[in-house]
């Protein structure tokens, strides 16, 4: 199989990931839960993997790290947290359901920054026309998982800064990929998977909590393992979010996945990934009937690529590619919000993602097949 479906998560993992799950599974109790071996174990590699996310990310306490079950539970908790019922949110037009969902949920009034495709200096305008004093939060992702248009996180937390409103990032698909330096930006929370570019397991997810932010909405109640006779849940991070028995071998695997990242270095990933992904879109540009989601050497653009057949339909395409040995995505990736924003709401995409186990020659492969399908 020729894997490029990494945006939804990576499939190849570093062989150290699956060893350490597997020595997790022998080794390792409950953090908190035991002054044992097992239970000690478990307590040095949450905080080890803690301390490596802190690192990476910008923060100076490991504490402000939060295991969650996956980017989505991450984004409740932050919204949750910020947006009161029927509050107001400004929010790209690159989000996720992951995003809107929940702020529907809240009955938010969600003002849209409208923005073409691609173009970071739009992207910072709408949003400054829509912050209000009203707005309780801005939730922007750092990479459209659609398009991989990358978002100037950078502009948009000066502007949040300036108004005094706190900022959430969606880096789903930016972590291990982009540098995100959350102390800088001084952004209230970001949320992430640890499957995708930290090539960790599914069922992973982290919630960073800015250093000083407003205490955080439980989602979910019961042992921490610490201040057990109070009823209440702790106040301090990680145990408020942190009930019940955390998935060790995933946390374990997590850690190996964060290593591997940094051994390799961001942005060695970045640049082998882009490398990738322009060989694509260059090759996929010279095929007939297909639309091609993407700016002139890939401006503003990660490791994630929309195209579209200009006859047929997107399902049958992906259908064809995977009967060939090729995983790819296709149809609306969960965020309506995006293809709305690009003019694909109609159509959907086939979306290709690579990660930084993809090679060159699985990439003129899949331009062949490509050829040979819309010939
Ligand atoms: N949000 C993930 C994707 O884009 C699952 O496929």
């Amino acid at each position: 199989m020729i894997y490029l479906d990494s945006a939804a998560t990576t499939f190849q993992k570093p062989p150290a990931v699956a060893a350490a799950m597997g020595r997790a599974l022998d080794t390792m109790s409950s953090p908190g839960r035991g002054g044992h071996p097992a239970a000690m174990l478990a307590a040095d590699t949450a905080f080890a993997c803690r301390s490596e996310l802190a690192e990476l990310f910008g923060l100076k306490n490991p504490e402000n790290v939060v295991f969650t079950l996956n980017a989505t539970h991450a984004l409740n908790l932050a919204i949750k947290t910020l947006v009161p019922l029927g509050g107001r949110a400004v929010i790209s037009g690159y989000e996720h359901n992951a995003v809107t969902r929940p702020l529907r949920a809240l009955e938010a009034q969600i003002s849209v920054a409208e923005s073409p495709l691609f173009s970071a200096a739009d992207a910072v305008r709408a949003f400054a026309e829509n912050i209000t004093p009203e707005t309780h939060a801005v939730i922007c992702t750092h990479v459209s998982n659609v398009f991989g248009f990358i978002l100037p996180v950078e502009e948009i937390a000066a502007l949040c800064r300036r108004r005094g409103v706190p900022l959430v990032i969606d880096a789903s698909q930016a972590a291990g990929v982009l540098p995100l330096d959350i102390g800088a930006l001084g952004a209230a929370f970001a949320a992430m998977p640890g499957h995708k570019g930290l090539y960790g397991p599914q069922g992973t997810g982290v919630l960073l909590c800015g250093e000083g932010g407003p205490p955080v909405r439980t989602l979910l109640e019961g042992g921490t393992g610490s201040v057990s006779l109070q009823q209440e849940m702790p106040e301090f991070l990680p145990d408020r979010l942190e009930a019940g028995t955390h998935n060790m071998p995933g946390i374990a695997g997590l850690l190996e996945g964060i290593r591997y990242v940094r051994e390799q270095g961001m942005e060695a990933i970045c640049r082998r990934e882009r490398e990738l992904t322009l060989l694509l879109a260059e090759g996929l540009r010279t095929v007939s009937g297909l639309r091609v989601h993407a700016l002139p050497g890939l401006r503003q653009q990660t490791g994630v690529l929309s195209v579209v057949p200009e006859k047929g339909d997107v399902e049958r395409l992906g259908q064809q590619l995977a009967e060939r040995g090729i995983a790819v995505r296709t149809g609306l990736h969960c965020a309506p919000l995006a293809h709305r924003s690009a003019g694909t709401l109609e159509t959907g995409t086939v979306r290709l993602s690579v990660s930084a186990f993809n090679t060159r020659r699985e990439i003129y492969e899949t331009l062949a097949v490509f050829q040979e399908l819309m010939a």
